[in-house]
């Protein structure tokens, strides 16, 4: 790092960051190009986590650079309210190709906590111009992560993510589906555990049906580590929401898009949600972007009374903003010539071996894995959760792999163009790093 950058480290007040001992030894990227990156010193390093669960097409593809700079320079901003520009309706129009079936609106906002935001409000819309307005509890799962805004953190089952600021949306929480004692090194799908699904009729009872606006759950829980949930599990959720007339809301935004083998997790488990959030890969990252997906009846419900008022009071400035339409748009193109909706699904096997060859490691506790998702689990240190995981983070970057983790779980998501050989690395550099770990 040069001497001018040094100087300029303590302005950036960085998210989810150790700040103090980040600036103390920073770890800045400076280039890209398909599965690398190049940081400061010019060093290569291999992308194992697709920036952040978002580059699933591979870092810097021309097609969508050249489309954000062609809109750039055509038009930079056109605003969202009670206007728009072409591009937002080509890219919603574009979309809906690719999703469940059923969801055929898209509203858009700017990342994935805005996207939850905005689905939690359509939920207690859609209720209320139902005449069922007492619906405003939501029910969420323990270890889930739906991002920053005040509803994500509320129905988002991470504690860490609260202490500081309480919980203000009602939410109960569904307990989390991770059973070491008997799915520990399951291999995709658990095959025990779809029963806990009746958790929901438990909760449902204490609350009472007739309460509960909708249950919202991420098909594979990411930020907590890769916790995939047991075979038939979702169905039944799916089940005991049509019961209780309660919406059910995916959150996509890490596995959308490919990231399972199908384009999205609702294709996987053979489910299909009312209500489904995206964000990160659908411009491969290139501008921020976030959508809902609803389903018909939802936007035709609450679309209605007089034409000339506005139905859902509820946007941002940036929704649909021009730049991410193009960079979408472009996106969705390498999507389908390059196959890459189905791209995890042929070389997932390859991966999923490669991350249970660690399994004779002594540190590892778990491994867990799905399409191009996998989470290594190492016991923690015992002076507590989180050293191992952040000395398996800095040794892996030392040795030019870029990997994420939290607490003690590793996670990796490369990009979907990833090569065989590309995976070696990965898994070898992993394999030295774990064994000098302490
Ligand atoms: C499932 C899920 N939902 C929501 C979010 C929040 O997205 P963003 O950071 O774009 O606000 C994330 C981010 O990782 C996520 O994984």
């Amino acid at each position: 790092m040069n001497g001018e950058v040094s100087q300029q480290l303590s302005a950036y007040w960085m998210p989810f960051t150790a700040n103090r001992q980040f600036k103390s030894a920073p770890r800045l990227l400076a280039r890209a190009e398909g599965m690398y990156y190049k940081d400061v010193n010019g060093r290569d390093i291999l992308d194992g986590t697709s920036g952040l669960w978002c580059v699933n097409a591979g870092h810097c593809r021309k097609e969508i650079v050249e489309a954000i700079s062609r809109q750039a320079a055509e038009m930079d901003y056109a605003p969202s309210f009670q206007m728009s520009h072409p591009g937002a309706f080509q890219f919603a129009h574009e979309l809906i190709r690719h999703v469940p079936d059923g969801l055929t609106r898209v509203f858009f906002a700017n990342s994935g906590s805005e996207a939850v935001d905005s689905a939690l409000k359509i939920a207690l819309a859609y209720h209320r111009a139902r005449g069922e307005g007492q619906r405003t509890r939501f029910i969420g799962e323990e270890g889930a992560y739906h991002g920053v805004g005040f509803g994500g953190i509320s129905v988002g089952g991470m504690g860490g993510n609260r202490r500081q600021f309480g919980a203000w949306v009602p939410a109960d929480h569904l307990p989390t589906t991770l059973n070491y004692e008997h799915n520990a090194f399951s291999r995709g799908e658990p095959g025990w555990g779809a029963h806990l699904a009746q958790n929901l009729e438990s909760v449902l009872a204490l609350h009472h049906p007739s309460t509960v606006a909708a249950v919202i759950v991420e098909p594979v829980n990411g930020s907590a580590g890769v916790i995939v949930h047991p075979k038939g599990y979702l169905k039944k959720l799916r089940e005991i929401c049509d019961r209780h007339g309660i919406l059910l809301i995916f959150d996509e935004v890490i596995t959308g898009f490919g990231r399972l083998g199908t384009p999205f997790a609702g294709h996987f488990f053979g489910v299909k949600p009312d209500l489904m959030t995206c964000a990160k890969a659908i411009t491969n990252a290139a501008v921020p972007m976030g959508a809902v997906f609803a389903n018909g009846a939802i936007y035709d419900t609450i679309t209605q009374g007089p034409e000339h008022l506005i139905e859902f009071s509820h946007g941002y400035t940036f929704s649909g903003h021009p730049l991410a339409c193009a960079a979408g748009r472009a996106s969705l193109g390498i999507f389908e010539r390059e196959n890459l909706f189905t791209r995890a699904a042929e070389i997932g096997k390859y991966f999923e071996d490669a991350a249970h060859s660690l399994r004779d490691v002594a540190i590892v506790r778990d491994i867990r894995n799905l399409g191009l998702m996998a989470g290594i689990e190492l016991h923690s240190a015992p002076e507590g959760v989180g050293r191992r995981g952040y000395e398996a983070l800095v040794g892996a970057f030392e040795r030019g792999v870029l990997i994420r983790v939290t607490g003690d779980t590793i996670a990796l998501s490369p990009p979907l163009i990833v090569e065989k050989s590309h995976i070696d690395q990965i898994f070898d550099v992993l394999r030295q790093v774990l064994r000098h770990l302490k």
